[in-house]
């Protein structure tokens, strides 16, 4: 055929069409992926590309000035309105005249890569659930008996192909004021659900809605609850935020939640109404920080453990207090967010929670699956998310082994003297001299260490106001390389150990690290109980690690992977002096940042991902710590800093 040749970048995919053919089409007909919300009207701006002109030869294909039409009015009042970037059409508009090469920019593609801040972590193709589509309705008249639900559907047919749609009642009140609003043009968000749903209706605007949509990617924490609040076109975190979670005050760890269930009738629904309201706290403060309508948010993803998965959704979590385990339901969830009380969001935002593995091994440990594919290693490696409940994963291609460990909220600052959540203010990163025994540390919120010049400046009016996940477990590395502590966790004496740093608090010493009291500030000291709440952590996590490796077979694993909530990334070195984590060369332990909030914004951006996890859950094999005899031995045998038996010889190095 003479037809012209359109060759599309960065696809490579082409075809030929006949002169006067919109490039929309030509990308529709050819598959290739072009945004477009308004349906080639001229109006969403969604399907800017860029023709190149004026090379002779590209891709085989002989490009003239003309290969595209002029541009047209509606272009140039889009200009005018907008502002078109340089070099760029708008691809329903311009229609194809000779051979042409058309660039589709990131930003107009639909399944764009979303590019990920942690170098370990996946990039990830956006693939949301929920997407808008402008649609004109046909007008009702007296020869057209059908409703106006139903001729919404028949345009979403005629101009989407999207053969079915469904919503609640709630959305039906309304949707007529809407239409006439909009003078029968109005934009819908379509919720895609699973394979096999019928789409729903989220969402109905007048005219051509503009103000973006939005979900919420919530790691679901027994101690606290992050929250980021995600752009579901460009996959972008427009706001994080986090608050403790306020079962707190039920029970600091998940089994103590358990027997609060247990032993007080009603109990469990006191926790689920906490929780639940404390989504909604946070739901409405991160729109408020990102100033944006709560309407917005149409799609919320939440990762959790089995016990905050039950109490979440009102299921009394009493068969988690005993073997086997059995959870109620381990497969994903997707449910209206007002079934489970969460109203701070679009009346009918849809909730998805993540699978379970089985067991203790919850849904947090398949986020973090889902975003550090231990599967598609290569090499052997270990995957530690530190929290109260702590996930652990060992795996590669030949397979995954999980299990989830008690260690307890210690690393995320609670059950620590002068602990806190990592948050502005709070201590994240220590050092102490070996000689001096004198300290120095770095605040968030700041750069600078505590002796540099403008440290006091930089953290400014709010000061210091105590100690983090990752300070503590500096501080604990650092007290025993100083030589302030032996290998037991005990701390000496001002006297033994030369140093007034060391104060006498009770029977025990506690080491003095800032003192502010004169001004008013607070006192930070690591006392002997906080070494050895972070001791008792560190086994247990070490334990569940250790576990993994004798199913698995091997005493050595290639690398270590170190997740969580902490403030800054947590130091390798102080991870391993400290025994946390087994012996591995240190440039083989690397930090994934929190891996388990990272795989729900993952599900939050693409359903492909949502049911990758679902299959991959099927073939993670579940090691239950709580049944394991091995698993007390190893924990004794963790309790000595570094360890008691084993030895690291590349920390010797
Ligand atoms: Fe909306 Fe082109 S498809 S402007």
């Amino acid at each position: 055929s003479t037809d012209p040749l359109v060759v599309f970048t960065p696809s490579g995919k082409r075809g030929r069409f006949p002169v006067g053919t919109p490039v929309l089409t030509a990308a529709r007909q050819l598959g290739v992926d072009l945004d477009s919300v308004c349906g080639g009207r001229g109006i969403c701006s969604k399907c800017q590309i860029t023709p190149s002109y004026g090379e002779f030869s590209k891709h085989g294909v002989t490009v003239a000035e003309d290969a595209l039409s002029e541009w047209n009015s509606v272009e140039q009042r889009y200009d005018d309105k907008r502002g078109l970037k340089a070099g760029r059409r708008l691809g329903c508009q311009a229609t194809v005249q000779r051979d042409v090469v058309i660039d589709v920019p990131a930003e107009s593609q639909v399944h764009r890569q979303v590019v990920r801040k942690a170098a370990s972590t996946r990039a990830v193709e956006m693939d949301p659930a929920t997407r808008l589509y402008f649609v004109e309705v046909d007008e009702p008249d007296m020869h057209e008996p059908t409703g106006d639900f139903e001729r919404l559907a028949r345009a979403l047919r005629r101009e989407w192909d999207i053969p079915a749609i469904t919503a609640d009642l709630s959305l039906m009140s309304k949707l007529q004021p809407v239409l006439r609003k909009g003078k029968w043009q109005v934009t819908v968000a379509l919720n895609k659900g699973h394979a096999g749903d019928t789409p729903r209706v989220i969402e109905i605007w007048p005219g051509l809605h503009e103000a973006g949509l939005y979900g919420l990617a919530i790691d679901l924490g027994s101690t606290t609850v992050a929250a980021h609040l995600t752009d579901l076109d460009t996959g972008a975190v427009i706001a994080s935020s986090g608050i403790m979670n306020p079962q707190i005050r039920f029970g600091e760890d998940l089994m103590s939640r358990v027997s609060y269930a247990m032993m007080n009738p009603g109990g469990d629904k006191e926790m689920t109404r906490a929780v639940r309201e404390a989504i909604n706290t946070l739901a409405e403060e991160i729109a408020k920080e990102a100033d944006i309508s709560a309407d917005l948010i149409v799609e919320t993803v939440i990762v959790c453990n089995p016990v905050m998965h039950h109490l979440l959704l009102g299921i009394d979590p009493v068969e988690l207090g005993q073997a086997p385990f059995a959870l109620a339901t381990s497969e994903s969830i997707t449910l209206n967010a007002r079934e489970m009380d969460i109203t701070a969001i679009n009346d009918r935002a849809r909730i998805y929670i993540l699978p379970c593995i089985a067991g203790h091994v919850g849904a947090d440990a398949a986020a973090v699956a889902l975003a550090e594919q231990p599967g598609a290693s290569d090499d052997l490696v270990l995957i530690i998310d530190v929290g109260t409940n702590a996930e652990i994963l060992l795996g590669d291609k030949g397979g995954v082994l999980a299990c989830s460990s008690p260690t307890g909220p210690a690393f995320e600052g609670a059950q620590i003297s002068s602990g806190q959540r990592a948050a502005p203010g709070a201590i994240e990163a220590i050092r102490i001299d070996p000689v001096t025994k004198e300290p120095r540390f770095r605040v968030i919120g700041s750069d600078l260490w505590s002796d540099e010049e403008g440290f006091d400046e930089a953290i400014g009016a709010s000061g210091i106001t105590g100690i983090c996940g990752s300070g503590i477990i500096e501080a604990v590395a650092e007290l025993r390389m100083a030589g302030l502590m032996d290998e037991n966790g005990l701390m000496g004496s001002a006297e033994a150990t030369g140093t007034p740093r060391m104060v006498p608090e009770g029977r025990t010493h506690s080491y003095l690290v800032h003192d502010s009291t004169d001004e008013g500030g607070p006192r930070i000291t690591v006392t002997q109980g906080d070494i050895r709440a972070i001791q008792l952590a560190k086994s247990a996590l070490y334990a569940g690690a250790r576990l993994l490796m004798d199913e698995r077979g091997v005493d050595k694993v290639d690398r270590v992977v170190l997740a969580g909530a902490f403030g800054a990334h947590i130091s390798n070195l102080h991870a391993m002096v400290l025994g946390m984590i087994p012996d591995a060369h240190l440039s083989k332990v690397t930090s994934a940042g929190n891996a388990a909030g990272t795989g729900a914004r993952i599900a939050l951006c693409s359903l492909k991902a949502r049911a990758e996890i679902e299959q991959m859950v099927r073939r993670i094999h579940k090691v239950e710590t709580a049944i394991e005899p091995k698993f007390q031995e190893h924990f004794v045998a963790a309790n000595a800093i570094p360890h008691k038996t084993e030895t690291f010889p590349e920390l010797a190095k």
